[in-house]
């Protein structure tokens, strides 16, 4: 049986903890490569029962669903305080349904908010007379880009917006805003 002596035990607890040191290091950096990933994957902001944030109409009111319904026909695209304030339109596809998609009205070429022509079934820009269909497609420059898309989705009756952080379904791209 060896016996330890009374200078190796300070060694060993050194080497120890040198071990566990450098554990600890590559497990940190380690975790810190995931963060982002596991960021990434975790729902952006919770709100109602965690599908986005409430959709406000002009006065701030959360909007809901059948409130909107009852006084928006169908095909109407009216708007509504969106992400980050942002006008959005929502977009009324049935007598009781909501798209799930809303359109973000701001124009891509200077940031005019884009009004939506009923009779002529587009977004046209009183700014420089970019024009958009009824997706928020852009058909027409100066404007270089589609408008913005965002979620739409309705919990309780609560209408709530989130993030679009998919393809882009009118142009098969990846969506340009951030
Ligand atoms: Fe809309 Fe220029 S800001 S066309």
């Amino acid at each position: 049986m060896t016996q330890m002596t009374a200078s190796d035990v300070p060694s060993m607890g050194r080497r120890q903890f040198m071990n566990l040191l450098t554990f600890g290091t590559v497990t940190g950096v380690a975790l810190g490569a995931l963060y982002p990933v596991a960021n990434y994957f975790t729902p952006l902001r919770a709100g109602g029962g965690g599908g986005g944030s409430s959709a406000k109409d002009e006065l701030g009111n959360a909007v809901t669903a059948s409130g909107w319904l009852s006084n928006h026909a169908v095909g109407d695209r009216s708007l509504v305080q969106g992400l980050k304030g942002d006008p959005t339109y929502l977009i009324v596809e049935g007598p009781e349904a909501i798209t799930d998609y809303g359109i973000n009205a701001i124009c891509t070429h200077l940031g005019c908010v884009v009004p939506w022509n009923n009779g002529e079934n587009k977004f046209k820009c009183p700014c420089h007379g970019s024009q958009y269909d009824s997706t928020g497609k852009v058909v027409r420059g100066p404007a270089p880009l589609s408008l913005a898309l965002a979620h739409v989705s309705i919990e309780d009756d609560n209408v709530l917006v989130s993030q679009w952080t998919e393809t882009d379904f009118r142009t098969g791209n990846q969506p340009w805003w951030g």
